[in-house]
């Protein structure tokens, strides 16, 4: 937690979910209620394919909704490509860029995550800016050293009209059951702050820094009470509604 921001719960369904999948997300909106949404943000990102039906969904709900990727552009020959302008048009508020998975899988580079903020911001979205350390360079003790050219690569000058929210997720940690422990989230997200505080002045305190990796109902109370965690991002806990708003209940 930091004082003064509202903490988001995010879920990231990656390529999971059809639009038969629409009910959990019915249950998590219907559950969403004042009480809750006075403590906490709360959004899910969601296949392209689900964002049409889920924004018709949410609109007269707080609960927001978001999708994966986008493209840099915001049209042009893009074969196969999704612009912010077409997620904006399906009422999502968010999207996550610089996913491990993305830069893994697609050999996205900080500065393509950068370039892809950047247009999110500038269309008035939240950008989630993903970075995280390999096991390997966990090993190698160089952890904050990745975090510090991640977040100098991949995070805009500006948030313009938007909002940067920046989400460390261990790539370790995801998908695996593994965490790391509150000592080592406290202090990569201390240096996260400070990192953005050198950078962006007083407006560095204000910047929702998420936590991502195997955040479960059972250990989110423990991992969002550590100073400077502002919120989770979360994969696998966040498909069903009880898991997830198990994980809200932690607040
Ligand atoms: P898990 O919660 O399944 O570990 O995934 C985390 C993640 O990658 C969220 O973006």
């Amino acid at each position: 937690m930091t004082p003064g921001i509202k903490p988001l719960v995010a879920g990231n369904w990656k390529m999971n979910g059809l639009n038969s999948s629409i009910g959990e997300l019915e249950t998590m909106r219907d559950q969403f209620r004042p009480e809750l949404s006075a403590k906490i943000d709360m959004l899910v990102c969601l296949p392209f394919t689900m964002l049409g039906k889920a924004g018709d969904f949410v609109a007269r709900s707080p609960m927001r909704i978001g999708a994966q990727d986008c493209h840099r552009e915001l049209k042009g020959a893009h074969t196969g490509d999704i612009s912010v302008e077409m997620i904006a048009d399906c009422g999502a508020t968010a999207v996550i860029v610089g996913h491990s998975e993305r830069r893994t899988d697609h050999g996205e580079s900080d500065e393509q995550v950068r370039e892809k903020a950047q247009t999110v911001l500038h269309w008035g979205q939240m950008a989630i800016i993903c970075i995280g350390e390999t096991d390997e360079q966990r090993k190698l003790g160089s952890t904050l050293d990745v975090l510090k050219k991640q977040m100098s690569g991949s995070i805009p000058d500006s948030a313009e009209n938007g909002e940067i929210v920046v989400a460390y997720e261990p790539i370790w940690a995801i998908g695996t059951g593994l965490t790391p422990t509150a000592k080592d989230v406290e202090e990569a997200h201390r240096f996260m702050r400070a990192e953005l505080v050198e950078r962006f002045g007083e407006d560095g305190n204000t910047i929702r820094l998420l936590y991502g990796g195997s955040v479960k109902p059972g250990n989110a109370k423990e991992l969002m009470g550590i100073n400077n965690v502002d919120g989770a991002l979360i994969g696998g806990a966040s498909l069903k509604a009880e898991d997830f708003l198990g994980i809200c209940a932690a607040y």
